[in-house]
């Protein structure tokens, strides 16, 4: 008889959970979709669950387990940080895993993966790598509306790439205001200009949507007026400043933005991850920001707090949403572990949690993720995220390159042009190409390609300056190249390509003077010594101090940091385009110096 019972028994309770959603594990499912008010989902969430929403982990701190044991909301890549297989399909097999792993859960959430795809999808191989902000910039500081639709262009061909390899969330666009060229980060800015800052930050997050991936904006606020632009120092604003520096996160909000990213800056010497009136009272009270508030890599771990624990209660109090809880495993186990004891001996509200889980379920909503949900029980669990992919081969391919190489000529500024020498470089014969930077994709992409502080040298697909030129002279002239300059016989014209060495962040700051290389120093030396004209182009990300060392020059052009399409510059050096950018930021001879450029400055060349 018994035999009969048990098995009849099991049966009935299979049948009754399948049909009440009930897992038998003896965890209830929490039974929801696309219509179910996400307050009723918060509200049937664990402490445990709405903690784990709040975590953001590295992908090399996980096992892929953690993922449902622990619920977590999110996982990102720093910077350079890739599978092993860093191909569309290597990226595409990771995330689909992750987000597998995330819906076999009880609240099914989906996982977010974040990345900063910054200048096209940069972490990935022979990906299109269009250029920094700093170049769209002097798009827009020549003719607003043309800088618009670059930023807009630039935008999607990221969002297409993205989306091929899975990924749905990248970290931009930066909506800081440079002040001060020694900041590392310049180039992650459009320019110093305010109204530039809004349009192209705007138009990037349009871009970028548009294109189905979401936007998150960074970093709130006030990181580029530190005293003497020092990467996460301190700001001194008074409410007028703030409302400046509040344009363009109203422009953006507006624009749809449902992420943003804390900066680690201070201001008035109050570290902004723990900066409440910042945070909460004007960002989501004045402004009636929806969205979730994301913080900076292990950025709590600066707070005021003398333990991790004391600093996550005063993060998250101060509006911290999602914690971005970063440098190994036990920092995203123990942000967990310390936010539940605050909870439970009430140091933080329960109420501050179910306001930071709602908006992040309102964040992923939006950023089309919890779609996954209902795509999974159409696709079955192994099609969920290929089914949300661009399975088409859209990574690097011709279409993005060449609107991209259209954007790398709209953004040069032509600064001199002794004798208009520019418009004769097509009728010469004899010409010699120097310096490192003329035949280098690691210098002409800069910092955040390929891995987190770039890399000089071929570290991806692309087309250098020279590389270019020999394009577009076609034969009809003999192009000569030598890195360090010197070469025999004569010439009609020197092209000499100097820069910057790839950097990020803080990494990039200067104390001072951004002086040329002394390689690139040498060089010009020897470039000098041919009695033929100079035409010197600069890849840099921000204006370099260069003295009265200009005066060398018969031409003079900023190239900012191109990216993979350098063939851009030789599409105006030897074509019949005009050079319509201008310079987006304050050109100085030296720090705090004479005034060489002012901001909107730049020639037609032809
Ligand atoms: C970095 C940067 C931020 C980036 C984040 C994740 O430190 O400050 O811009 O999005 O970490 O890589």
């Amino acid at each position: 008889m018994k035999k009969i019972i048990i098995p009849l028994l099991i049966t009935l309770l299979l049948i009754i959970s399948c049909r009440s959603g009930k897992s038998i594990t003896g965890s209830e499912r929490i039974i929801w979709d696309s219509q179910t008010p996400l307050e009723e989902v918060v509200a049937q969430m664990t402490l445990s669950e709405k903690i784990g929403q709040m975590t953001q982990a590295e992908r090399s701190d996980i096992y892929i387990s953690d993922i449902s044991k622990y619920a977590l909301g999110s996982i990102l890549s720093g910077g350079g940080s890739v599978p092993s297989n860093n191909t569309q399909n290597g990226w595409t097999k990771m995330i689909g895993d992750f987000t597998e792993e995330s819906l076999n859960t009880r609240a099914g959430i989906p996982v977010i993966y974040g990345i900063d795809a910054v200048h096209g999808h940069n972490n990935v191989l022979n990906a299109v790598i269009t250029p920094h902000n700093i170049a769209l910039g002097a798009i827009a500081a020549g003719d607003m509306e043309k800088g618009v639709q670059a930023a807009y262009n630039a935008a999607q061909i990221t969002a297409q790439e993205m989306k091929a390899t899975g990924i749905f969330w990248t970290f931009a666009p930066v909506l800081g205001i440079a002040e001060d060229v020694r900041w590392g980060r310049t180039y992650e800015c459009y320019s110093e200009d305010v109204n530039i800052v809004t349009a192209l930050g705007t138009s990037t997050v349009k871009g970028l949507q548009e294109g189905g991936v979401a936007a998150c904006i960074k970093h709130y606020i006030g990181e580029g007026q530190t005293v003497n632009g020092r990467n996460q120092g301190n700001a001194v604003l008074d409410r007028n400043n703030i409302e400046r520096l509040l344009i363009p996160y109203r422009a953006a909000i507006d624009a749809g933005a449902m992420s943003l990213m804390a900066s680690f800056s201070s201001v008035n010497n109050i570290k902004m991850h723990e900066h409440k009136e910042l945070l909460t009272d004007i960002l989501k009270g004045e402004l009636g920001f929806q969205g979730m508030i994301l913080s900076d890599w292990a950025a709590i771990e600066q707070l005021s707090g003398r333990t991790y624990k004391a600093q996550i209660a005063n993060a998250i109090n101060a509006g911290i949403d999602m914690v971005m809880a970063t440098n190994g495993r036990e920092k995203w186990t123990g942000f967990i572990r310390n936010l539940h004891q605050l909870v439970e001996e009430g140091t933080v509200p329960m109420s501050r949690i179910d306001d930071a889980v709602i908006r992040i379920l309102r964040f992923k909503q939006s950023a089309g993720i919890l779609n996954m949900r209902s795509l999974r029980n159409l696709h079955g669990s192994s099609e969920t995220h290929n089914a949300l992919t661009e399975q088409t081969d859209t990574i690097g391919s011709n279409k993005n390159r060449q609107t991209a190489r259209s954007i790398v000529s709209d953004s040069l500024v032509l600064l001199r042009n002794e004798n208009n020498v520019v418009a004769n470089l097509s009728s010469y014969k004899n010409i010699l190409v120097t310096g490192q930077g003329a035949d280098n994709i690691g210098m002409q992409c800069g910092g955040w390609t390929i891995t987190w502080q770039g890399n000089l040298g071929p570290i991806t697909k692309g087309t250098t300056i020279l590389e270019g030129i020999r394009e577009a002279v076609n034969g009809r002239a003999n192009v000569s190249y030598n890195a360090q300059g010197k070469a025999r016989g004569n010439f009609d014209a020197v092209i000499a390509v100097i820069g910057e060495n790839p950097y990020a962040e803080t990494q990039g700051d200067r104390s001072n003077d951004i002086n040329i290389r002394h390689a690139d120093a040498d060089m010009l030396k020897d470039a000098y010594s041919y009695g033929c004209p100079v035409i010197v182009i600069m890849l840099s990300g921000r204006p370099m101090t260069i003295g009265d060392e200009y005066k060398n020059w018969d031409a003079f052009i900023a190239a900012w940091l191109p990216g993979t399409e350098g063939g851009g510059i030789a599409d105006v050096l030897f074509g019949n385009r005009n050079f319509t950018g201008r310079t987006p930021y304050t050109w100085r001879k030296t720090i705090n110096g004479d005034v060489l450029y002012p901001l909107g400055f730049g020639l037609t060349g032809k």
